[in-house]
């Protein structure tokens, strides 16, 4: 999972929050527990004390010496009690112990005289050599001429086990917790954040020729919806700004084309019906060629525009790709003959596709016009037509000087030409390869330049091949 998503972030959150909360209040019940369980012990304790205590102090005590040690036994049963006590004089001597409890858990003997406190009740906490922890009052009674110190302890074993089960229930418990809210968090955001996957895979498949497409309309009133909704506003606009500055193009020069085409018949009729000064001939001609170039490109930006609309892609119809190509090479002979470049067609079998005719004949016609044009004389142009696995690829290649690498990721950019000094002195616009690549595109297709070693250039267009 990306740690930088709002996914990731959102459970990593919660889950440390939830962690904090659930380990302080684990502390909290923890320490609470402790000192509530030992304070109520520490305060049962002390009552007995007090009450050996008061024992002490009766008459009956002061008659029968014996008393006390028999009232103890009958009335708190220390043995059956897991209790302690001991009941001893200011020297030390030990006027009463209790005997072992019945779970053997310490042996009274064993314990180590109380020596501190004053008077007035106190408690120590003492481990037994078995290993319990006991929790002993201590009280001292002042008895005519003599001051006793009596002991009443209980083990704290009881706590202790209560205090490890809460200990291993949230131990236990806190992965189960985490979990379960990570998971559900889990889900939760993914079933949230859904509708942003699909918008975001929606928004993919919007490119500049796909402007039409809007995202996905999301159901409900949230964020995200308004979101979509505003996007689609968004897209609506630029789809209509783009569409308006394509029929701009378009509308340009269709109206150009008709002045161009008159001036250019003019220029030529005036070259070829006067006796001109050879001067004048030389201008008159010159101006036809720029007349000329005028025409292709305004032909070129016309057939762009007319792509960018959609205009173009009306016909299609069926037919072998191999032999409009054969064609089209045969055609463009006399062109590679002016320069004694060998055109090579390299013939294979039938590949059909279903298509604009006219339009792959320009794609032909301008691949094998770039390479007759860019490849030195006496050079070599090939052109191969094949299928594999449903699509069809024609390749032109040469022996050329090929693209710079600079240059290549720019070929199919409109008015671009590569090596300007190189180009200048080679006529063209910059728009032959535009005009490919919007052709492959409005067929689905694609199209793809790069350099052949030692030298050359080559260029693969890959269509479906027709059902
Ligand atoms: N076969 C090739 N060998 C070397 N460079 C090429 C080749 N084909 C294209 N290029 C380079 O790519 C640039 C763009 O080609 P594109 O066909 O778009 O324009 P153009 O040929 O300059 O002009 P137009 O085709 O509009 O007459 C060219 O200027 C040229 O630098
Ligand atoms: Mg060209």
């Amino acid at each position: 999972m990306n740690s930088q998503s709002i996914h990731f972030r959102l459970i990593a959150w919660y889950a440390g929050v939830l962690l904090l909360v659930l380990l302080g209040f684990g502390a909290f019940t923890y320490t609470t527990l402790r000192f509530f369980g030992n304070q109520v012990l520490r305060e049962a304790m002390a009552h007995r004390a007090q009450q050996i205590a008061d024992l002490l102090s009766s008459d009956a005590a002061a008659k029968d010496p014996a008393y006390v040690a028999r009232e103890i036994v009958k009335r708190y049963d220390p043995v059956t009690n897991d209790r302690f006590v001991r009941v001893s004089r200011a020297d030390g001597k030990v006027l009463f112990l209790s005997s072992a409890p019945i779970d053997r858990s310490f042996v009274p003997e064993e314990l180590p005289p109380w020596t501190s406190g004053r008077n007035g009740t106190a408690s120590y906490q003492v481990t037994a050599p078995e290993g319990t922890r006991l929790l002993v009052a201590t009280q001292r009674v002042p008895v005519r001429n003599e001051t006793f110190l009596v002991e009443v302890g209980g083990t704290l074993t009881a706590n202790a086990r209560l205090l490890h089960r809460l200990l291993m229930t949230l131990l236990l418990g806190l992965p189960v917790v985490l979990g379960v809210v990570i998971l559900g968090g889990y889900i939760l955001t993914k079933r949230a954040l859904q509708p942003v996957q699909t918008m975001m895979r929606g928004a993919q498949e919007i490119t500049l020729r796909h402007l039409s497409r809007r995202l996905p309309t999301l159901h409900g009133d949230d964020e995200i919806a308004h979101l979509a909704t505003v996007l689609n506003q968004m897209i609506a606009r630029l789809d209509e700004s783009f569409q308006n500055t394509a029929r701009f193009t378009a509308d340009a020069s269709h109206e150009l084309r008709t002045p161009l085409t008159i001036i250019r018949g003019e220029l030529e009729a005036i070259l070829l019906g006067q006796k001109l000064e050879p001067e004048l001939r030389d201008t008159v001609a010159s101006l036809l060629e720029e007349a000329e170039r005028l025409v292709r490109i305004v032909e070129g930006l016309f057939a762009l525009s007319r792509l960018d609309t959609g205009e173009a892609q009306t016909e299609r119809v069926r037919f072998d790709l191999a032999k409009l190509a054969e064609t089209t090479a045969e055609q463009m002979c006399l062109l590679a003959e002016v320069k004694q470049i060998e055109l090579v067609y390299e013939t294979a079998t039938p590949v059909e596709i279903e298509a604009d005719r006219s339009r792959l004949k320009q794609v032909v016609v301008n691949l094998l016009d770039n390479a007759i044009k860019y490849t030195p004389e006496k050079g070599r142009v090939s052109l191969a037509v094949r299928a594999q696995n449903g699509t069809a690829f024609m390749e032109v290649s040469d022996t050329g000087p090929g693209v710079s690498e600079a240059a290549l990721p720019h070929l199919f950019e409109r008015f671009y030409r590569a090596d300007e000094v190189r180009s200048r002195k080679i006529d063209g616009a910059g728009l032959g390869l535009s005009i490919v690549h919007s052709i492959c595109l409005a067929h689905g297709g694609s199209v793809s330049v790069d350099n052949i070693s030692p030298t050359g250039c080559h260029v693969t267009v890959a269509l479906p091949k027709a059902q």
